[in-house]
């Protein structure tokens, strides 16, 4: 294709398992020993909001353990050295792409390290344990819970993210299975606005064949490849 102009970027757990946070349809399909199912939907917060609650503590908690690695870091000298149209929207709730210093990022799926109000919809910074039960700030119920978008709800700024897809002309795929809509359906979004489509992954993907271009490895490894040819103009 012709130097892009403007692109959107969609990361998943994929990005983050070389800085050593796992995956969540690896083999065995668990989640950190759960099935995504059990700690990741509203029916599993009201059946047992303690392990819910401990669950996505022990994942923030995980937190001070890692660091980003050469994948976050590609992203953000993209970010700061390329002076086109930007949009770096994650499917992740840890928080490497921000400690690396990514400025145009959307968490569509939500935060480890924020917290929501099931009352009154009040969204602030967390870290630290959640105890169910806990009072919100705002509203003084006692709902507060961990900011993650569960099957079922609805990701945030999707208007946002749908139109900059709509006006981008490279949409650019990175460590995600495709298997969870409704972002395994930006391709499409992005093939029919007429974008070029990259895929950087592991291996074949649910939806590698919707995109013009899949090349597999490990996101360490292509994701600074592809910032370099994109910042030297030979994307
Ligand atoms: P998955 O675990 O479904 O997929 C991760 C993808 O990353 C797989 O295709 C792997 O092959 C690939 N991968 C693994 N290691 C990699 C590496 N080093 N370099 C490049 N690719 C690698 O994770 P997601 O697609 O992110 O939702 O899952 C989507 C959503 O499902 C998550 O956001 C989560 C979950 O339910 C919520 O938490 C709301």
């Amino acid at each position: 294709m012709t130097d892009p102009r403007n692109i959107v970027i969609l990361t998943g757990a994929g990005i983050s398992a070389e800085s050593g946070i796992a995956t969540f349809r690896g083999p065995g399909g668990l989640w950190e020993g759960h099935r995504v199912e059990d700690v990741c939907t509203p029916q599993a917060l009201r059946a047992d909001p303690d392990l819910v609650h401990r669950f996505y503590d022990l994942r923030r908690a995980a937190l001070t353990r890692v660091e980003p690695n050469a994948a976050h870091h590609a992203l953000v000298r993209l970010d700061r050295d390329w002076a086109g149209d930007l949009l770096l929207v994650t499917q992740n709730v840890d928080d490497l792409h921000d400690r690396a210093g990514s400025r145009r990022l959307l968490h569509m799926h939500g935060e480890l390290k924020s917290r929501l109000c099931a009352a009154c919809g009040d969204r602030a910074p967390h870290d630290g344990d959640l105890p169910p039960g806990s009072a919100c700030p705002a509203c003084h119920a006692p709902a507060l819970r961990p900011d993650i978008v569960f099957f079922g709800e609805m990701p945030y700024a999707m208007e946002r993210i749908e139109d900059a897809i709509l006006s981008c002309d490279l949409f650019v795929s990175i460590g995600t299975s495709g298997a969870v809509y409704p972002a395994a359906g930006f391709v499409e979004l992005a093939r029919h606005a007429g974008a070029a489509t990259l895929e950087l992954n592991l291996e074949r993907s649910a939806g590698s064949a919707r995109f013009d271009d899949s090349r597999l490895g490990a996101a360490g490894t292509l994701v600074p490849a592809w910032v370099d040819a994109v910042l030297t103009g030979a994307a």
